[in-house]
């Protein structure tokens, strides 16, 4: 390694450096040379330390060769800062104690000389920390009790598996800036589901490629050879073409090893999401993969988690074919008061959703180990199916191995449409609540999936703002204040009893003039969600919408379970039968309920306001 320190000095001395240009080389430890309009190296010293890279939120990436002892250790993209910088992301030296590292920098193509090359904010901004201390810039749309990642830009849930009473909770994640890039596995854990505590990336990309999404177990008798209980992930390898490769963790899964026998599956199209799980009736492992482009999903089944034999493909011609088929997930579940048990094929689709961009479709039927057959209609057809009504619930797949049977699963709260587009820059975005799946018998005698808030989440309950045994609201709305601490975080409940044909308006408002429109429509057994002046919205086209839920009820009664935790809005209705997930950016909380009837005859009972806190 040189020393940076002695070869500055000694190129100010010979009347090379300017001071103005000395203080732009470099800070303390790095050294930055110019190669030419759009290459740039700069050396340091591997250790424990992080290099803050300056980042700009709209410009291009910039490819970053990570070169150790003469070789490639990584590529990584960053928009490194041209003008100015929006916020700073750590790359960790750790690695690489005790060598040189080299960053082999190419920007992107805009500059015309070498000299307009050097002002490039970012050379001045580099600096080398340890601790890195990440600043909460965006605190307005934080969510207190939704996990997100601390920085950087998150989209799908996946890998989770609980073990020893602790939730893990991978997801698809780009440490260096908050777009979708260099795909990791972030890491964050729980003890109950609703405080996270971020742990160091699982997964990092390789030379297969980035780490796409996929599933983790604990594979209890040791099936794979790696011991009995250890932690097996499947994930693809998105390099050229898509693969499925297999990792393994002997420490709880914070520490992943990749399996030198890579990849396990590979095929002639796109591939990827592998989700897989122990069938305790074939013994053998069985696993779902999306075939995305052919819109189906493809069904595996192995004895040891590495060699996989293709048994069959459902899909072709079903339920939505207007997107890619994504991230699915298989599971069985007793069906609510009927002593049957039926499966849930989950199929992610983007585009496609009810509303436009991505969204949970599911079909219900039978598995047999090796075929899935999706029930029917009473004209025979497969109907499709959507888990939630809402906008930005996307990529939900559910934890290996919970507790008590439980069925508990999570999703992405952010639409492709739009994701990438969200007011806010340090982070991009947040999980949905955890959720129970379930299954029951609709109106129609089909079965659906409901999906209910996890009973941990009561735990976050505070104060009892608001509590009315029965509301009277007629065509003129009647008003409750939210309560005003945390930011108007807070769980709203209500029975509404519509009779044969109310409509009934439930408001959210501020005083900045931002909405929110609920509407129950008992008639038509409907609910929507109107967040077209929900406060920041012309981000996207796409965001300003109403959605529209069935509400899967025949006698004009619901339970609605609301919460409100700053940029999300979370509709459960009748314990999950009935969701909508919504994205909103109010540009001040929410501070008023309103409730109104249009015939004035609702029944409107048992409303209670409880602000939210974390533990
Ligand atoms: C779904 C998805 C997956 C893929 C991942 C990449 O949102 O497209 O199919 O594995 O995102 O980040």
């Amino acid at each position: 390694m040189t020393n940076i320190k002695r070869f500055i000095t000694a190129m100010a001395a010979m009347g090379i450096l300017t001071s103005a240009s000395l203080q732009a080389a470099a800070a303390d430890g790095l050294e930055i040379n110019h190669l030419g309009v759009n290459n740039t190296l700069v050396r340091v010293e591997g250790g424990d330390q992080f290099l803050m890279l300056p980042v700009q939120e709209n410009i291009d990436d910039a490819r970053i060769n990570v070169l150790v002892d003469g070789k490639i250790a990584e590529t990584i993209y960053v928009r490194l800062a041209k003008s100015k910088t929006d916020f700073m992301v750590p790359y960790d030296l750790s690695p690489y104690k005790g060598k040189e590292v080299i960053l082999d920098i190419v920007t992107p193509q805009g500059r015309s000389s070498v000299r307009e090359a050097k002002e490039d904010a970012c050379w001045k901004g580099m600096e080398l920390v340890d601790p890195f201390v990440m600043p909460d810039t965006e605190k307005k749309y934080r969510p207190l009790f939704h996990h997100a990642p601390l920085y950087g830009w998150m989209n799908d849930p996946n890998g989770m598996f609980y073990k020893d009473g602790v939730w893990h909770l991978y997801y698809q994640y780009n440490p260096y800036g908050s777009k979708w890039q260099n795909m990791t596995w972030g890491h964050s854990t729980s003890t109950d589901l609703i405080n996270w505590e971020h742990q160091p990336e699982a997964i990092r990309p390789d030379g297969l490629g980035s780490i796409f999404s996929g599933s983790s177990v604990i594979d209890h008798e040791g099936t794979a050879g790696f011991g009995k209980d250890a932690v097996v992930a499947l994930y693809t390898s998105a390099g050229t073409s898509q693969m499925q490769s297999l990792a393994h963790s002997l420490d709880g899964g914070r520490t992943f090893v990749k399996y030198p026998g890579n990849p396990v599956i590979t095929l002639e199209s796109e591939a990827r999401d592998p989700n897989m799980f122990w069938n305790d009736v074939t013994k053998e492992w069985n696993l779902v993969l999306a075939h995305a482009l052919d819109h189906e999903m493809l069904f595996f089944t192995s004895p040891d988690l590495k060699t996989w034999t293709l048994q069959s493909a459902f899909g072709k011609g079903e339920g939505s074919q207007d997107g890619v088929w994504e991230c699915p997930d298989l599971f069985k579940l007793p069906v609510d008061g009927t002593g049957e048990e039926k499966w849930v094929l989950i199929c992610n689709i983007n585009p496609g959703g009810p509303f436009g961009g991505s969204a949970v479709q599911y079909f219900v039927g039978d598995w047999d180990g090796k075929t899935f057959k999706a029930d029917t209609d009473a004209e025979g057809k497969v109907p499709t199916k959507w888990l939630d009504y809402g906008k930005d619930n996307y990529a939900l797949v559910s934890w290996s191995d919970a507790p008590d049977g439980r069925r508990t699963a999570i999703g992405w709260m952010s639409n492709w449409q739009y994701a990438a587009d969200v007011p806010t820059m340090q982070f991009r975005s947040a999980n949905t609540l955890p959720r129970e799946i379930g299954l029951f018998k609709g109106p129609d005698g089909q079965i659906y999936a409901s999906s209910a808030p996890s009973p941990e989440l009561t735990a976050m309950r505070g104060r009892l703002a608001l509590s009315k045994g029965s509301v009277k609201a007629g065509k003129n709305p009647v008003s409750f204040a939210l309560p005003s601490e945390n930011s108007g975080i807070c769980e709203i409940l209500l029975d509404i009893d519509g009779g044969s044909k109310e409509d009934v308006t439930l408001t959210l408002s501020n005083k900045a003039g931002n909405k929110v429109d609920m509407v129950y429509d008992a008639g038509k057994h409907t609910m929507s969600f109107d967040r077209r002046e929900s406060g920041i919205v012309d981000f996207s086209e796409n965001f300003p919408v109403v959605t529209v839920s069935p509400t899967f009820e025949s006698n004009g009664r619901i339970s609605l379970r609301i919460f409100i935790d700053r940029a999300s809005i979370e509709v459960f209705g009748n314990g999950g039968e009935f969701v909508m997930t919504n994205l909103v950016f109010p540009t001040e909380p929410y501070s008023t309920l309103s409730v109104s009837s249009l015939g004035g005859k609702a029944k409107i009972s048992n409303l209670k306001i409880y602000s939210l806190k974390q533990s």
